[in-house]
């Protein structure tokens, strides 16, 4: 059984699915959006972190890095794939993550890199006020949304650009950042939006 929201369809494939992940380079995933990420050493989540492709990379960039990932299968491959001092693993889930808001963390980046859409409406109202009680007061979000048909067994929902730069408005964020682009896996079907957002 599935105890996270979002989580569907993971677990069963962790393996092929971390050797997916990791077969895209950071940079060419976060092409869009690599101007914005700090110079100087940060504090950087990764939520839905999959096989810590991301975090590994933002580690290894000097930042200090936690990787929140709920699904154990997945949150296992990439402690195997990816051991590294400044690179944390964390057992927390969207919409609440009670975890990290617990430990009264706060970070400078929080990244969320194809993960947003698994969460229904209920669930991103909740986590758009999870994810503002976590970031620093200069800090910022960035987030990207797949757009395209749902792989068999995941639950994924349709989920706008605009929508998301609406509830976050909500919340005292405003977008510094929109993008669109193709796949990087190449299927024809699938696009993304790049999202950044900071307080007002
Ligand atoms: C498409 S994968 C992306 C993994 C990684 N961010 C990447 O880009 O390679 C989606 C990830 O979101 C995670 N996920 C699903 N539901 C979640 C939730 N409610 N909270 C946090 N992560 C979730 C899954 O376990 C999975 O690791």
């Amino acid at each position: 059984m599935t105890s996270v929201s979002g989580t569907a369809g993971y677990g069963e494939n962790a393996q092929a699915l971390a050797d997916q992940y990791e077969s895209i380079a950071f940079a060419e995933v976060h092409r869009d959006v690599a101007h914005l990420i700090p110079a100087a050493p940060a504090r950087i989540a990764d939520i839905g972190a999959g096989s810590g492709r991301d975090a590994a990379a933002l580690a290894r960039m000097g930042h200090a890095v936690v990787a929140a990932e709920p699904t154990p299968e997945l949150r296992q491959q990439g402690q195997r794939r990816h051991a590294l001092p400044n690179l944390e693993w964390v057992d927390d889930a969207l919409p609440d993550l009670a975890l990290l808001r617990g430990q009264g963390r706060a970070f400078d980046v929080i990244m969320l890199t194809a993960v947003w859409m698994h969460l229904d409406a209920d669930e991103r109202r909740l986590g758009m006020q999870a994810l503002a009680a976590l970031l620093a007061p200069q800090g910022q979000i960035l987030m990207s949304l797949r757009h395209g048909p749902v792989p068999p067994g995941r639950r994924m929902f349709d989920v706008s650009a605009q929508e998301t730069i609406a509830l976050a408005a909500g919340h005292g964020l405003s977008s510094h950042h929109l993008s669109s682009r193709e796949d990087m896996l190449d299927r024809a079907d699938v696009r993304w939006s790049f999202l950044g957002l900071r307080r007002s």
